[in-house]
């Protein structure tokens, strides 16, 4: 049966009592998205599943996205984008060190996808675990006289220049990428689209500024609101068994992943992406 159990007071639900791989109803199947919404990131436990099943069960969230330049993208399944420090024939089979320092996946984009499914296959012994915070209850924790003066403030985020913090083992943007990567603009204070709950998006450890400020009253505002929305109130661990499944929805959370030695362990992880809101509701497989 069908258990909902919140992780921390922050954030998070643990959802037992299911086998993703098997049709779920559609009164489970809004259970569970609904809880996703409502604390923005979802663990599953003990979950095999194969790279066409994962594709499927994301379906169940919203539109499967896939990075078509990504050289990192699984041969047979591209929806899947591998993130592993694995080598094959002495090249890597995926990303080794993305995703180190808080953030919201592509925001450097115009539209950034709405959320990201990580499944482990290989996980070390210790370090690799992946931090989310959620960025509604540190909204809601803001001070008043803060959440007003946020209100209408815009981010402007460079990708050029948070590509050493996302990526420091690639090299710096060449000259064509330069030209490519426009800077683009987000609310500091999103509305969610499904839930319209308002949530902090203020990115991590990368270097945004707020449009309009001056770099003296921008960069101190951004870093208070970044070391705001980590607190351990709002943030939640998770240290990796294999068979996890972690969903969490990017237009309210943030997330990181941590160290592990690299030389010695290996990580294999198979992530999702979702790019856009379910059509419909009700995508289970059952009534
Ligand atoms: C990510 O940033 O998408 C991946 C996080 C992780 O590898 O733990």
């Amino acid at each position: 049966m069908l258990e909902l159990v919140p992780i921390t007071e922050g954030i998070g639900t643990e959802v037992r009592g299911i086998d993703v791989t098997r049709p779920v109803s559609d009164v489970d199947l809004e259970r569970i998205y609904q809880a996703w919404i409502d604390t923005t990131i979802l663990v599953f436990r003990g979950q095999d599943m194969t790279p066409t099943q994962h594709v499927e069960f994301t379906r169940h969230f919203g539109e499967v996205f896939t990075y078509t330049r990504s050289q990192f993208n699984d041969d047979e399944h591209p929806e899947i984008l591998i993130l592993s420090n694995i080598t094959r024939d002495g090249k890597p089979i995926g990303s080794a060190y993305s995703g180190r320092v808080w953030h919201s996946d592509g925001a450097y984009l115009t539209d950034p996808p709405v959320g990201s499914m990580l499944y482990a296959r290989e996980v070390p012994p210790e370090g690799g675990d992946t931090w989310y915070g959620n960025m509604m209850a540190a909204y809601d924790a803001l001070p008043p006289a803060v959440q007003e003066r946020i209100a209408d403030l815009k981010v402007v985020i460079s990708r050029v220049q948070s590509r050493p913090y996302n990526y420091p083992d690639r090299p710096a943007p060449t000259e064509k990428e330069r030209a490519e990567w426009v800077d683009v603009t987000h609310p500091l204070v999103r509305v969610h689209e499904v839930s319209g709950r308002k949530a902090l998006y203020a990115g991590g450890n990368v270097p945004w500024r707020i449009e309009g400020l001056s770099e003296d009253e921008s960069a101190p505002l951004i870093t208070f609101l970044q070391e705001f929305s980590v607190q351990p109130r709002f943030t939640y661990c998770h240290r990796w068994s294999v068979g996890d499944i972690v969903l969490w929805d990017n237009r309210s959370a943030m997330h990181r992943a941590t160290y592990y030695d690299h030389v010695k362990h290996r990580r294999l992880m198979h992530r999702t992406t979702i790019s856009g809101v379910r059509s419909a509701a009700g995508t289970g497989s059952e009534a």
